[in-house]
């Protein structure tokens, strides 16, 4: 495992980040305790979870899962989503998120997060309620560094000015959707990052599980996998146009002529991707996380890396292609 400088935070992660959102859902507390005990002995310090991820239930099953081990792990949650019914049980405001951040702690089992994200931008607040809370917790030592997640680039440069002409703690980390599938965050986010030093840590970096192979065009989806299971909350129509099933076919190719699994050469991938720092690697069980974990510590030849980036190809739209075109 190699180590990452977590943006312009004087802080490493581990080239793979553990996600938790599986965590008291599909895999179990003593799957879980698996997870991570596996993640840690390949070398992994960096793991995220939510307050939202079942509905507190992840943070708790990680708490007790990195007990004993605080320490040495660069410990990532987010707070934004609704819990419970409340009506301002919700948002980035200063009440909630002060709330939700004293509800993680205690789940967490912690005195401190390293990294707190607001989990998505929320048009009712203004950014600087939100920015000066977090300041706030920085300060008061609860919080490390924070980070955002599901912002547009409009929404993360904002915040960034907002940060300096107050000099509030800046946001030092992005978390967006970016895979093979969903290459969106290409168009600014990436060179607003890159530009601004923040760090990048990509989730569903295998499209929710469809990168890995195992949907086939014409079948009914299994039951027991995230596109089968029709109770779960992450849609997959979205994922699952043409262009991604020819992504699909070229990630199966590059699969069959290297000997690596499908879901090795999405994640490797996106591991040396420009600008991406840590995806985020989610799985239900240990056979899956082995898998993802041997997604590191080799490089895709030249050829297979362009034929996989090519066949993932998209228009970047205006005023991106217009620029290009201009030189
Ligand atoms: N900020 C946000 O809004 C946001 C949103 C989503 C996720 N996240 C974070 O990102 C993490 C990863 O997201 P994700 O779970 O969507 O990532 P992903 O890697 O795209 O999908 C993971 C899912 O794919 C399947 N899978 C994984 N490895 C596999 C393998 N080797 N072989 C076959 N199937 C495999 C499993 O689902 P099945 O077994 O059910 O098929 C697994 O739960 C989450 O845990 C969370 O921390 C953040």
């Amino acid at each position: 495992m190699e180590y990452r400088q977590l943006g312009r935070a004087g802080v490493r992660v581990s080239e793979l980040c553990l996600g938790t959102m599986t965590f008291g859902n599909e895999a179990d507390e003593a799957t879980s305790k698996q997870i991570v005990d596996t993640f840690i002995d390949a070398g992994g310090n960096f793991i995220d979870t939510a307050n939202v991820y079942s509905q507190g239930v992840s943070e708790e099953i990680t708490g007790r899962a990195i007990a004993g081990k605080r320490d040495q792990i660069v410990l990532a949650t987010k707070a934004r989503f609704p819990m419970g019914a409340d009506t301002n049980a919700v948002g980035s405001s200063r009440r909630n998120l002060r709330a939700a951040c004293e509800a993680s702690l205690q789940r967490l089992g912690t005195d401190w997060i390293d990294l707190y994200q607001v989990h998505c931008w929320d048009k009712f607040t203004p950014l600087e309620e939100t920015l000066s809370t977090l300041d706030d917790l920085v300060r008061e030592g609860k919080v490390r560094y924070i980070g955002a997640s599901n912002f547009a680039s409009w929404h993360l440069m904002k915040a960034l000015g907002l940060s300096t002409l107050h000099r509030w703690e800046p946001f030092v980390c992005l978390q967006p959707e970016y895979s093979l599938i969903t290459r969106d965050a290409e168009r600014e986010l990436l060179p607003l990052c890159e530009s601004e030093g923040l760090a990048v840590i990509p989730w569903s970096p295998l499209g929710g599980g469809v990168l890995t192979g195992k949907y086939t065009k014409d079948a009914e989806f299994d039951k027991g996998t995230r596109g089968g299971d029709s109770d779960n909350p992450i849609t997959f129509t979205y994922r699952l146009d043409d262009r991604a099933w020819n992504v699909i076919a070229a990630v199966k190719d590059a699969a069959e002529k290297t000997g690596k699994s499908a879901a090795q050469i999405a994640l490797n991938w996106v591991v040396n991707r420009r600008g991406i720092t840590a995806p985020i690697i989610g799985a239900r069980n240990l056979t899956q996380l082995n898998d993802n974990l041997a997604a590191i510590g080799w490089q895709l030849d030249d050829d297979t890396r362009k034929a996989l980036t090519w066949a993932s190809a998209f228009r970047l739209g205006y005023p991106h292609e217009f620029i290009q075109f201009a030189g």
